[in-house]
Formats: structure tokens, sequence, C-alpha cells
């Protein structure tokens, strides 16, 4: 390791200390975690923030007059906040909690535009789009006979923006699109696409489950009519994110799952909707995870965004450049404007074998489609190897997966 090196590790060491995780082996090596688009590690101040609640809050929110569900109720409610303000959203009640953004995606689908669709509409969404905003549409167009149309990719991975026009109709109801590729780590032009869909009269909604980790993302900025978070990507807890709506959006829509806490009053002859943002939070909700991603908002504001892509862009220039030496390797995906991830093949070796072996040098990458098989298909390929990299990770583990895989490479070619 040279001393330029570890003088830029030894800038983000603190944040990485703060990760306890990454101090444990595998394979009795130290682990290296390249995995992060998959999901993120947690820092201490995310586990402490649920540990605490459990131990001295743990009560269900918004209905009791005792104080504990008072604080439950508060911290939720603080969480809600943090969140609201970190993507600039106009109001409280225009954040939805959902499991992440795969619920976020199904709720648009079936609340937000299923009433709104004749037979022969039209949605729109991208090539290099997550299953989770592939299949709801697919689902959609069984059961009202829209049509689905795609919006194809370049082979640097880029979208093709020569190609969008010539796909809008008259009919086109809904635009979906990736923010940032989990696959090949992509930054859309999502403002640009936001502007030419409104001018069209098109909904948009944007899948910001890779963008929220890396990004500074202004929901007002950016144009869009909705936007999906997923909790567990951007440092904090599973099975916990959200769906930004436009207020007058979510207000016009039907509710997407009856229960309690959607309803204002019930009836066996009627049931009347709760405001928002209550009206799409049917039943008792994650509510150590959203005071977790609460607390992952305010230790990814707390480092900065700006820092935390600084240093990521640093580690992804240095990664490709570094990889890129080694005999037969391709990367898939080399947009201009990308996010820290890097999917690549090697010639003569399988991704899985890559995968495997590598793992017993400690490195945890992904391999497969990444819940993106038609992305990967137009590549020509069965899968990848990718290795995703986040504000904890160094050059120095860069560094050291080279042999790792040149290794690899030896034992499988
Ligand atoms: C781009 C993208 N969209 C959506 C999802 C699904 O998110 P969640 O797991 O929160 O439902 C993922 C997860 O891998 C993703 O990478």
């Amino acid at each position: 390791m040279s001393a330029v090196i570890s003088e830029h590790d030894a800038r983000t060491q603190h944040w990485r200390d703060d990760f306890p995780l990454l101090s444990r082996q595998v394979h009795g090596k130290p682990l290296v975690y390249f995995d992060s688009a998959a999901t993120a590690q947690r820092p201490r101040q995310v586990l402490q923030a649920m540990d605490d609640f459990y131990r001295q809050h743990n009560a269900n929110v918004h209905r009791g007059v005792h104080s504990l569900s008072g604080e439950a109720t508060d911290l939720f409610e603080a969480a809600r906040r943090k969140l609201c303000q970190h993507i600039n959203a106009s109001s409280e009640r225009e954040v939805i909690f959902t499991r992440g953004s795969t619920e976020a995606i199904n709720l648009v689908a079936q609340a937000y535009l299923r009433p709104l669709l004749q037979a022969g509409d039209e949605i729109l969404i991208s090539h290099m789009e997550h299953h989770s905003n592939i299949v709801p549409w697919q689902m959609l167009r069984e059961q009202t006979g829209a049509v689905l149309k795609v919006i194809p990719v370049t082979d640097s991975g880029e979208l093709d923006l020569q190609a969008l026009p010539e796909l809008i109709s008259e009919r086109t109801r809904m635009l979906g699109l990736v923010h940032v590729s989990n696959a090949l780590g992509t930054i859309n032009p999502v403002r640009e696409v936001c502007a030419l869909a409104r001018r069209h009269g098109i909904t948009t909604i944007i899948d910001g489950a890779q963008a929220m980790p890396h990004l500074a993302v202004d929901v007002q900025a950016l144009g869009c009519d909705f936007y999906t978070m997923s909790g567990h990507k951007m440092y904090g807890p599973t099975g916990i994110g959200a769906l930004y709506g436009r207020e007058a959006l979510l207000e016009a829509m039907p509710p997407w799952q009856g229960g309690g806490e959607m309803i204002r009053t019930v009836t066996f002859e009627e049931t009347t909707w709760n405001d928002l943002p209550a009206k799409f939070e049917a039943g008792t909700p994650n509510i150590a995870g959203a005071i977790g991603l609460g607390a992952a908002v305010d230790y990814i504001a707390k480092i900065g965004l700006d820092a935390i892509a600084a240093h990521e862009q640093d580690l992804l220039q240095f990664a490709t450049d570094k990889m890129r030496e080694i005999d037969g390797l391709r990367i898939i995906g080399e947009a201009r404007d990308k996010a820290s991830v890097v999917s690549f093949v090697i010639d003569g070796v399988h991704p899985h074998d890559l995968g495997t072996i590598v793992d017993h040098h400690g490195f945890a990458i992904r391999t497969g489609h990444h819940c993106t098989m038609p992305l990967i298909k137009r590549f020509g390929l069965p899968a990848t190897a990718r290795a995703s990299l986040a504000l904890y990770n160094t050059r120095h583990e860069i560094e050291s997966f080279i042999p790792a895989l040149r290794q690899a490479c030896d034992m499988l070619r």
C-alpha cells in the first residue's frame, strides 16, 4: 500500500470504524464487503437507535394515550420528518413509509395507475430497470390491457435519449425510470426525462433505491411525481423504505390496503379514509425500522453526500483503472455519469465460480443477473460479477482485490 493510498484511506477510516460488522472475518480472512448495492452495512448509530427504541420506548404508534405510545409516535414521526427534509419534499404528508422500493412501486401501480388505465394505454419504462420496476407494470398490463414500452439502453449502458421522444404517445400514462442502475451504476438524467414527461402530461415514478446512498436527492428539483426509497441500501434497516408522492396525486388516490390506521371512521355500511400519509399506511408499521431509517438519514447527512460522493467517485475511478489491467476483464456499463458500481465479466471465467473463489479470500461480491434479467440479456450475458462500493470501502481493499481476481482467473482458465 503506497503512502498516497494510506493517506486517502486514513481520511475516511473513522467512517469505517462506525460499522461493527466490517471488523469480522470470513474464511479466516478480513471481510471486504463489496456488495452494498444488494444491501449496505449499518453503522452503530442506526443499531443504537433501534436498540434504544426497543429497550426504552417500544409501544404502538398513533393509538395510545399512555406515555410510551406518545414517545414511540414522536420518534416514528420524527423519522418521517427527517426523510422529508432529506429529499426536500414539500410536506410530511408526501412521505409514505413502505417496506421498500418494491412495495412503493406496487402501491403506485395499483392505487394510482390502475383506476386510471384503459386498455391500450401505455406505460413506459427503461431496459435497465430492476425487476421491481418491471413486474408490477406487467401485472397491471394483465389486469387492464395496457401496453408496456421500453426505452433502449446504449452499449455503454446509458439511456438512449434519442429513442425516447418516439416512444411517447398520447396514450402514455406513466414513465418509470431507475435513478441509478444497480447493475451498471448508470446515473440517469432524471430531471431531463421528468421535464420531457411533464410536457406531455405523463406521470413519472423514479426508482431511487440505489440513488439515495450516493446522491443528494431533491424531489422538487427533479420534478418527479413519485420517488421510491429503500432503507437497507442507505445504511438503514431492511423492511423499511418510503414512497414520495406529490400531495395532489396522493390526495386523489384511493387507499391501497385496508385495515387499522388508514381509516377515519368505520361502520359496517361505510368507511372513511384517514388523512395523508396514514391513508397509505394500513396496519402497525415497522416502527423500529422507520426510526432506524431516520438515524441512517442523520448519519448520511452528518457525513454529507458531497463527501460521500467524492470518496466513492475516487474509489470508482481507482477500481476501474486497476480492474482494466486484468487480462480479459470487461466492464459492463461505462456510462459517463456513474455511481460506484463495477459490473464485469472475465473471458473464460463464469461469474459464479469467480464469486465463490474470491469469497474464500474474504471478498463479498455479487454475481448473477442482479434482478435485471432483461438488461443482462441485452448485453448478451448470462450473468456478471459486481463489486459495489460504499462510503466504508477503501483503496487498500480494491488493491487487495486485484491479486484475488488474478488468482481466481489462473485457477478457472
Ligand atoms: C434499482 C433497485 N430498485 C429496486 C430495488 C428493490 O428495493 P427493495 O429491496 O427496497 O424493495 C432494488 C434492490 O435491489 C434496486 O437495486
